[in-house]
């Protein structure tokens, strides 16, 4: 790996950091409109969302991760360590005992990163991102112990052996030659990437999500800013393959969690980087699915943009969750116009998801937060379920929604 440029790439950051913020002077500073009638509810969800957790805490059998929840049968769906979501369960307690302070969900928490810890040596996966710095990237933040740092230095060394130089992207699934396989998804892996350099100072933890995220925004995206799930690439030449979907309706639709996906891994770029492209990148996401006709009032995107039989289609909570909150973030770094625009439509999301329809009734769900999210429709799996990251993303987007201006 590459030392000391770490050096280089810091001094680089702060005096972009430092230009950025003469170019968008006022931005940072301004004061932005929370609802304010939002807040008594987002305080209530959260209150449900401890509750919820805390009867799940009862459900979860001792070596498993909750993972969805089927009705009929009262069953609690779960997967062991290696599943893709297994960050989100102890990470949505971190996020709820940062805000209530109760050592119960804390302990929950430890318990199953005490579980996850051996997935730091997982290589055959691109998921290390939401699986470790979900968790333990959370953990290190809210209730920080020694050995977290090391987990996470190597989770993020793990997830650097699936980069390959000439595609220019970290491998998503493993699979038969010739195809090296890229999914949008994979954007949102890059942010532990980051945090590896910031603190290692080795920066190709840095350069390997700079040019992922390059190669994706070069090949994944097509000409209104929507973006493809799959790409396969050839391996020795780094030529694209085929551009096509697994989990949206069709190769050329725009499944909607994926939109979902790049438009909160642009937002993260540019947080990183300061580069301004990635946040017109992240504007260009914002824009195509907040101007889609497509998009419901209400805010609650269909599970792929351009299903046939909209409106009688399923939505998608956790399209929604992840949507909501990368626009609070992404109000950070634009105008003020904007900037209300996204927050007015994370306001939205959230109040629609704090309604009856989408928020469980406390000792339902299976311990879930939120109903009616779409997994894999095309593969006939988690349909018009609860899923953990639907409840993780919302959590994060009430605090992110209390703190506006904080
Ligand atoms: N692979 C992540 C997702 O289903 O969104």
């Amino acid at each position: 790996m590459n030392k000391i440029s770490i050096n280089t790439i810091t001094k680089i950051s702060f005096i972009a950091a430092g230009l950025c913020l003469c170019i968008n002077s006022g931005y940072a500073q301004q004061k932005l409109k929370a609802d304010k009638s939002l807040l008594p509810v987002i305080q209530n969800d959260l209150s449900s969302a401890a509750a919820q957790y805390h009867y799940m805490m009862k459900r979860v059998p001792v070596d498993s991760f909750p993972k969805s929840y089927h009705t009929t049968g009262d069953s609690l769906e779960t997967s062991n360590s290696g599943w893709w979501c297994s960050g989100f369960y102890p990470g949505t307690l971190l996020f709820l005992y940062q805000q209530n302070h109760d050592k119960a969900l804390l302990s929950e928490s430890n318990r199953m990163l005490k579980l996850l810890t051996k997935e730091q040596y997982n290589t055959t996966t691109h998921d290390l991102g939401f699986m470790m710095y979900c968790s333990f990237g959370n953990a290190e933040k809210i209730e920080p112990r020694p050995e977290y740092k090391q987990i996470l230095i190597n989770s993020a060394k793990s997830l650097s052996t699936r980069f390959n130089p000439k595609v220019g992207c970290i491998r998503s699934w493993d699979s038969k030659k010739p195809e090296y396989i890229v999914i949008i998804d994979n954007m949102m892996n890059l942010e532990l990437l980051f945090w590896a350099t910031k603190v290692t100072g080795d920066s190709s933890f840095y350069k390997i999500a700079v040019k992922h995220a390059n190669t994706t925004m070069k090949n994944h995206f097509r000409a209104d800013y929507s973006s493809y799930h799959v790409i396969d690439y050839n391996p020795t030449t780094g030529q694209v393959l085929r551009k096509r979907t697994k989990q949206g309706y069709a190769d050329e639709s725009a499944w909607a969690r994926g939109q979902a996906w790049g438009l909160y891994g642009y937002t993260v770029m540019y947080r990183e980087t300061k580069d301004k492209k990635y946040l017109d990148q992240a504007n260009h996401i914002a824009k195509f699915i907040l101007n889609n006709p497509n998009l419901p009032k209400d805010g609650i995107p269909y599970w792929d943009f351009n299903l046939p039989g909209i409106p009688n289609a399923l939505r998608d909570a956790s399209a929604g969750a992840v949507l909501s909150s990368a626009l609070l973030e992404l109000s950070k770094y634009n105008n003020e116009q904007l900037a209300q625009k996204y927050v007015n439509t994370a306001g939205l999301i959230i109040r629609s998801l704090s309604s009856p329809q989408y928020l469980a009734k406390p000792g339902t769900n299976g311990g879930f937060i939120l109903k009616h999210s779409v997994g894999n429709l095309p593969e006939n799996s988690e349909i018009d379920m609860p899923l953990t990251y639907a409840d993780y993303y919302f959590v994060e987007a009430l605090i992110r929604y209390k703190n506006i201006n904080k």
